[in-house]
C-alpha cells in the first residue's frame, strides 16, 4: 500500500467529545471535566473544540465560560465554537459567551423541512440567511452545519451552502446525520461543493451507523474537506461519529499528516472513557488494550524477528509498547524468548514438553509468566529462579496540597529524571506520575524527588509489572 498524494492536502479537526460526545446514552460531564477535556484537547492539539450548545443547560453555559476564561489566558489555543439552533435566543446566548465562532445547524433535507421545521424550502432559506447575518452581527465567526446534508437533494444543499456563504458563514459543515454516506459517494458530494461553491470551506460531520464515519471522512478530505468533527472513543448520538484516535492515525498513515500528537492519544482516551463512563473495547483501534498484543504463534515468531510482519505502524507513535500472550496459539519461538526474559534457560526439548502441556489445556485463556515457570518447574524438577525485572515501571499517586494549583505541580513534576508520564487525575489523588528506573534504588530516589516538589502533600507508589 503506497501513502496518498498528499501535496496540496490541508486538514484539521474539530473535537465534538463536549457537545456530541455528551450526546451519547448516559454520558454527562460535570464543568469541572469539560474544562479539563477542552484542555486536553487543545494540548493535543485539536484544531476547533466544539465546547457544547449553551442554551441548552446552565452548566454547559458555565463550562464554556470557563473554558473562554483559559482561552484568553493562553492556556487554551483551540479555537472555541458554541452550538446553536438557527434560533435569535440561541445565538444570543452563544454570542455573550465570546466564543471564537458559533456553529448555527438546521436540517435541510425534505424529511426534516417537513417533520421538523415545518417548512418549505424558500422558508429555510431564509431563516438560515436571518440567523447567519444576525449571529455575525454579533462580529462572531461562523459556520453553518447542513444536518441530515447527505440526504438532501443536491442542487438545494448547493442553494443551503451558497446562502450560508453570503450570509457570512466562512464554513459549512455537511453532516452525515443518519451515517447513510458510502465512501466514494463522499468523495464526489465534497468535490462537487468545492467545485459549485467557491469561498467556503467545509467540515464532514460523519455518523458511524454503518461503521463508515472514517472511511467516509477520508473520503470527504479527498473530495476537499478541510475539517474533520470527531470525539474522543467516538462518542456521540445512537453509536456516535468519527473516534479522534483513529482518524488521527489514518491520516498520518495514509496522508502523512499529523492532525494531532499521536502519542497522546491513549492518555486522552484514558480520560474520556473514564469521565464518560463508556468502556473502550479491548479490540479498539489505536488505544484498545489489544491494539498491540499478538497472539498466535506464526505472528509472535515473526514480530521478534521484526515487528513490520504484524504492525504497520509502530506502538510507539501512540506512545504504547508491544506485547504477547501465551495460550494453546503459541508457538516456540514465542515460548523461547519468554522464557529467555524470565531469565530461565530451557534446553529444546524442555520447551518442546512445556508447549505440550500448553496444548494439552486448550482452555486456559492466558498463561502468566508464574503459571509458565509451574510448568517448567514440573518438566524439568528444577526449582527455576527468575531474574528480577531489569527497570522497574512505577505508578506514583500524588496528591497536592489544597492551596496550589494542580497545573503547577503538574510541570514540576514533568521534569523530573525517571518521570515518563504526568496526568491530572480526579478523585482521592490529584496527580498520577508514571515513572520507570532501573532498579529499586533509583526508583526510591525518584520517590523522594516527587515528595520533595512544592505542592506536594502525599504519595502511593504501585509498580507496574513489566511485559515484553
Ligand atoms: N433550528 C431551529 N429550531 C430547531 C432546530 C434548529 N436547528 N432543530 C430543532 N428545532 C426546533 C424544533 O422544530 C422544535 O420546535 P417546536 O417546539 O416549535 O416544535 C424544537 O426545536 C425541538 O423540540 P424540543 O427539543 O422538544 O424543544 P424545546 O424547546 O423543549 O428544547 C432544546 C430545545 C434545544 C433546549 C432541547 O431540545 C435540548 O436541550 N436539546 C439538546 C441539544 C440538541 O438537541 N442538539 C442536537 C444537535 S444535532
Ligand atoms: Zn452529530
Amino acid at each position: 500500500m503506497t501513502k496518498r498524494e498528499t501535496t496540496s492536502m490541508k486538514v484539521g479537526i474539530l473535537d465534538s467529545t463536549l457537545r456530541e460526545g455528551e450526546q451519547t446514552p448516559g454520558v454527562v460531564f460535570t464543568i469541572d471535566q469539560r474544562v479539563e477535556i477542552a484542555k486536553a484537547l487543545s494540548d493535543i492539539g485539536v484544531q476547533m473544540i466544539e465546547a457544547g450548545h449553551p442554551a441548552v443547560s446552565s452548566d454547559i453555559y458555565e463550562g464554556i465560560k470557563r473554558i473562554m476564561k483559559l482561552k484568553r489566558e493562553g492556556i487554551i489555543t483551540s479555537e472555541i465554537v458554541g452550538h446553536s439552533r438557527a434560533v435569535k435566543k440561541d445565538i444570543e446566548v452563544a454570542a455573550e459567551l465570546e466564543v471564537d465562532r458559533i456553529a448555527i445547524f438546521y436540517g435541510v433535507s425534505d424529511i426534516h423541512l417537513k417533520a421538523k421545521h415545518h417548512v418549505t424550502r424558500e422558508e429555510a432559506l431564509n431563516i438560515i440567511a436571518e440567523t447567519i447575518s444576525y449571529a455575525r452581527s454579533h462580529g462572531v465567526k461562523v459556520r453553518f452545519t447542513a444536518e441530515d446534508g447527505s440526504r438532501t437533494d443536491l442542487n438545494y444543499l448547493i442553494q443551503v451552502c451558497k446562502t450560508a456563504r453570503d450570509s457570512g458563514a466562512d464554513r459549512v459543515s455537511i453532516a452525515d446525520t443518519v451515517g447513510i454516506l458510502y465512501p466514494t459517494k463522499t468523495r464526489e458530494l465534497f468535490s462537487t461543493l468545492v467545485r459549485e461553491v467557491p469561498g467556503l470551506e467545509f467540515d464532514i460531520h460523519a455518523h458511524n451507523d454503518l461503521g463508515l464515519a472514517v472511511a467516509n471522512a477520508l473520503a470527504a478530505v479527498e473530495g476537499g474537506a478541510t475539517i474533520i468533527h470527531t470525539t474522543v472513543n467516538g462518542l456521540g448520538e445512537r453509536v456516535g461519529i468519527v473516534p479522534l484516535q483513529v482518524i488521527a492515525a489514518a491520516l498520518k498513515y495514509h496522508f502523512g499528516i499529523e492532525v494531532v500528537k499521536l502519542n497522546k492519544l491513549q492518555q486522552l482516551a484514558s480520560l474520556i472513557e473514564k469521565y464518560s463512563g463508556i468502556p473502550m473495547p479491548p479490540n479498539y483501534p489505536i488505544t484498545g488494550d489489544y491494539a498491540f498484543i499478538h497472539k498466535a504463534g506464526i505472528h509472535v515468531a515473526g514480530v521478534l524477528n521484526d515487528p513490520s510482519t504484524y504492525e504497520f505502524m509502530p506502538p510507539e507513535t501512540f506512545g504504547r509498547s508491544r506485547d504477547y500472550v501465551i495460550d494453546k496459539y503459541t508457538g516456540k519461538h514465542a515460548l523461547k524468548d519468554r522464557f529467555e526474559k524470565l531469565g530461565v534457560k530451557l534446553s529444546d526439548i524442555e520447551l518442546d514438553q512445556v508447549l505440550a502441556k500448553i496444548k494439552s489445556n486448550p482452555n486456559v485463556r492466558f498463561y502468566r509468566d508464574v503459571d509458565l515457570l509451574e510448568i517448567a518447574e514440573s518438566v524439568t524438577g528444577r526449582v527455576l529462579k527468575p531474574k528480577p525485572p531489569e527497570n522497574i515501571e512505577a505508578l506514583i499517586s500524588v496528591k497536592c496540597d489544597s492551596n496550589v494549583y494542580t497545573t503547577a505541580v503538574t510541570r514540576r513534576l514533568a521534569v523530573i529524571p525517571g518521570v515518563k508520564e504526568v496526568m491530572e487525575i480526579s478523585g482521592d489523588y490529584d496527580v498520577l506520575v508514571k515513572v520507570e528506573a532501573k532498579d529499586t534504588n533509583e526508583l526510591n530516589q525518584i520517590i523522594e524527588n516527587i515528595r520533595a516538589v512544592k505542592g506536594v502533600n502525599s504519595t502511593l507508589t504501585s509498580l507496574v509489572l513489566k511485559k515484553m
